[in-house]
C-alpha cells in the first residue's frame, strides 16, 4: 500500500500572467503561484503596488516579474503578452483579474462615468486579454485562461448594475471561448467569489454605516468575509494539471450563499 502525501496542487514551472497583480486577490494567487515553483508576471496599473509585490515576493525567495499595463488599451495588452513570452518563453496560463467596482447606486443614479469605466475594466480589459492570450496560446498546442468574475456574474446585485453587467458579461465570454477554443487545447474557466476581505472591498466598506457593513460581512451563510488564501487557494488548483477536465465552469466561492 503506498503512503498518503499531502501535496499541494502541482504548479511547479507553470508559466503565469496575472492582471491586476499588485493587490487582493492577483497579488496574493501571484505569491502562492511563485512559492509552489510557477514563473509569474504580475501585470498592473498601480507602479508602487506591483513593486510592493515583487519585494514580498523577493523576500520570500520566489522572485517574480512586474509590468505596468492599462487593460482598458489594447496596445497596452499585446505589449504585456509580447513582454511575458519574451521573459517567459510561453504562457500556460493567464489569470483575467484586474477589477474595479463602483459605489453602491440604484441603476437610474449611475453616471455615465461609473458605467463606461466599469464595463471598460471588468469586460473589455478581460476581453483584451483573452484575444491576446488566444493568440499567444494557440500556437504553442494551448493553455488555460481563468477569469475572475463574481457572484454578480451568476445573479442579481441591487445597487452595482454596472458591476454586474460586465460580470455577466465576463461569464458570456468565458462560456462562448470555452466552447470555441477547446479544438485548439485552450480551457477558460471563471472564478466566482463572493465578498473576498480585499481592499477592494474595504474600501467600499468604509463608505457604509454600520448596519450596511454587517449586512454584507454576514451575506454569505457562513457570516464572514472570505479570504485571498480562499480565492488563491482555488486559483492555485484551476492553474494545476489536476484540473485539466474543467472547462467553461463558474467556481464558486461564496460560503453557500448560492447554494
Ligand atoms: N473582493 C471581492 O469581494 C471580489 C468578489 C468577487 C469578484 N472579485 C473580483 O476579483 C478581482 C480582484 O479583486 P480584488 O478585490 O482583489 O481587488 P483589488 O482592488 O484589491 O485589486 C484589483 C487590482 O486591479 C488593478 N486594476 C484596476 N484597474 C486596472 C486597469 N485598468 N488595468 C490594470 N490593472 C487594473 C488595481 O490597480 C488593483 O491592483 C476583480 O476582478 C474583482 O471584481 C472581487
Amino acid at each position: 500500500m503506498s503512503a498518503v502525501t499531502e501535496v499541494a496542487a502541482n504548479v511547479t514551472g507553470k508559466k503565469v500572467l496575472i492582471t491586476g497583480g499588485a493587490s487582493g486577490i492577483g497579488a496574493a494567487s501571484a505569491l502562492l503561484l511563485a512559492s509552489r515553483g510557477a514563473k509569474v508576471i504580475i501585470a498592473d496599473l498601480s507602479d508602487e503596488h506591483g513593486q510592493q509585490v515583487v519585494s514580498q515576493a523577493e523576500q520570500a525567495g520566489n522572485p517574480i516579474l512586474f509590468k505596468k499595463v492599462d487593460v482598458t488599451s489594447g496596445d497596452e495588452v499585446r505589449a504585456l503578452f509580447a513582454y511575458a513570452m519574451q521573459e517567459l518563453g510561453g504562457l500556460d496560463v493567464v489569470v483575467n483579474n484586474a477589477g474595479v467596482d463602483h459605489l453602491p447606486k440604484a441603476l437610474h443614479e449611475l453616471s455615465d462615468d461609473d458605467f463606461d469605466r466599469t464595463i471598460n475594466i471588468n469586460l473589455k480589459g478581460v476581453w483584451h486579454c483573452m484575444r491576446a492570450a488566444i493568440a499567444c496560446m494557440a500556437p504553442s498546442g494551448g493553455g488555460h485562461v481563468i477569469n475572475l468574475a463574481s457572484v454578480a456574474g451568476l445573479r442579481s446585485s441591487p445597487g452595482l448594475s454596472a458591476y454586474c453587467a460586465s460580470k455577466h458579461g465576463v461569464m458570456g465570454l468565458t462560456k462562448t471561448a470555452a466552447l470555441e477554443y477547446a479544438k485548439a487545447n485552450i480551457r477558460f474557466n471563471a472564478v466566482c467569489p463572493s465578498f473576498i476581505d480585499t481592499p477592494m472591498v474595504r474600501n467600499t466598506m468604509e463608505t457604509m454605516d454600520e448596519a450596511s457593513q454587517k449586512k454584507l460581512t454576514h451575506a454569505s451563510p457562513l457570516r464572514r468575509l472570505g479570504t485571498v488564501e480562499e480565492v488563491s487557494a482555488a486559483i492555485a488548483w484551476l492553474a494545476s494539471d489536476e484540473s485539466s477536465f474543467v472547462n467553461g465552469h463558474a467556481f464558486t466561492l461564496d460560503g453557500g450563499m448560492l447554494a
